[in-house]
């Protein structure tokens, strides 16, 4: 593992070099002050939110954040987007390389065949109240599932439960979303693919074109994306020897936060609450005055656009309502415009989310399945660098930098 300086430490645990730009922390309470010993520690570098650190070497993703470019194990995003199908690209990421025919054939049968789910993880998504947001359903399903199928997930995360969770991350989904609005879960049909078998479990009808052909290459899209927070999360749980569900579980905590996959939901919001075209430059003008982040602009790598959010613009321009698609537009470019006057530098562009919202809503899914549906993408990402991490493992384990003091003494409860 290396930092952007070229430091090596696998397992994040080895000094290294400062990182040109790194903000990095000039108090040290562990030096002579208080007559301790120097804390070796304390003189690594500390990014704020390890901003430009390396934590593992990866084959399967990289996002080139200044040209505004993802690849997927050596394959452009636009070369694969609307050309290959989600199985396609599961199969790429889990295995370095294009399916064949039969091996395509295969892997589609496979995950066909994996999507039932157990009654206890049923069982379990009934006794949840009907108002409990979808990401906290999934998170609750997968870590059941983990409890439920233990003989299948056990301590060495393998292919089988990659496609094992993958399948059934999209039935957690549609037997909840059912189960809140007083439905029955649908059986899955094993001859769908993943983007119409999930639009099928979730409606209970037949998914039309119009629907899952943008979902399927917004499943594309966003199956992976170099070290993201979630993408971290599995990793590290992964590495102390966990289990693949326990990995899952925790990547779909970290994904529901807004400042990772929690924001087109709230980016919809945003677009509702705006309204019409005339409140855009008011409303945008409130929120940036109030100290308000914009949802669905901003990127920790990409200082161009992100080229998902190129490809779903054009989706949303062909799915979505012309109405919400000219509101949608409208309030990008004031946007884009007055935090570049108001943040000059920070090079702020529309991220991933920004048109995922309107893409998914003509799909007619409504805003709490947003973020939901992106870890029906990730689940692959997720799992691949799980497998990636336990083929060459070493426990995660970075260091921290002691703030606090260190020569209290003990007082007795009376005494305090
Ligand atoms: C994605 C995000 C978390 C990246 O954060 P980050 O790399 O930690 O960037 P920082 O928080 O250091 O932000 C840098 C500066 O840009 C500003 N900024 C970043 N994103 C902004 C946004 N969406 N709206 C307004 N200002 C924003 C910050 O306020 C900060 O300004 P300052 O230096 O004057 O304090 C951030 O851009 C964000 O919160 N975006 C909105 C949420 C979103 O769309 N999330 C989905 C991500 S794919």
């Amino acid at each position: 593992m290396f930092d952007r300086n070229g430091g090596h430490g696998r397992g994040l645990d080895a000094e290294r070099p400062e990182p040109a730009g790194a903000r990095s922390q000039e108090h040290n309470p562990m030096s002579s002050a208080n007559g301790t010993q120097a804390d070796p520690a304390a003189s690594l570098p500390k990014p704020e939110g390890l901003e430009g650190v390396v934590a593992a070497a990866t084959a399967l993703s990289h996002v080139f954040g200044e040209e505004g470019r993802l690849v997927y194990r050596g394959y452009d995003i636009h070369e694969l987007a609307g050309k290959a199908g989600f199985e396609e690209v599961a199969y790429l990421l889990w295995h370095g390389r294009l399916p064949n025919g039969a091996e395509l054939d295969d892997l589609r049968q496979r995950l066909g065949a994996n999507r039932a789910l157990p009654e206890s993880v049923l069982a379990t998504l009934r006794a949840l109240p009907g108002d409990a947001e979808p990401m906290d359903a999934l998170r609750t399903g997968v870590s059941a599932l983990g409890a439920a199928e233990h003989g299948l997930f056990d301590a060495t995360p393998d292919l089988d439960e990659a496609i094992a969770v993958t399948a059934r991350v999209p039935s957690i989904l549609a037997a909840f979303f059912r189960l809140r609005r007083g439905e029955e879960p649908v059986p899955p049909r094993p001859e769908l693919n993943t983007a119409q078998s999930y639009l099928y479990q979730l409606f209970g009808r037949e998914p039309e074109p119009r629907h899952w052909r943008p979902l399927e290459v917004y499943l594309v899209l966003l199956a992976d994306h170099g070290m993201n927070a979630s993408t971290f999360t599995a990793r590290v749980i992964a590495s102390t020897q966990s289990d693949l569900c326990s990995a899952i579980t925790g990547a779909v905590g970290a994904l529901k936060g807004p400042l990772h996959g929690g924001a087109p939901s709230k980016v919809l919001d945003m677009l509702n609450e705006i309204g019409s075209v005339a409140n855009v430059e008011p409303w945008l003008t409130r929120a940036l005055d109030g100290g308000e982040r914009l949802m669905g602009f901003g990127h920790r790598v990409y200082k161009a656009e992100d080229p998902r959010a190129e490809i779903l613009r054009g989706m949303a321009e062909e799915a979505s309502d012309p109405a919400f698609f000219a509101l949608s537009k409208t309030t990008e470019e004031r946007a884009l415009a007055m935090l570049e006057e108001r943040k000059p530098g920070r090079r702020l562009y529309t991220n991933v989310e920004f048109y995922s919202a309107a893409v998914l809503a003509a799909v007619g899914l409504p805003g709490d399945m947003f973020t939901p549906t992106f870890a029906v993408a990730r689940t692959v990402g997720w799992t691949a660098h799980v497998l990636e991490q336990m083929a060459n493992n070493r426990l995660i384990r970075p260091q921290s930098e002691f703030v606090g003091p260190t020569d209290k003494h003990f007082a007795a409860i009376e005494a305090r």
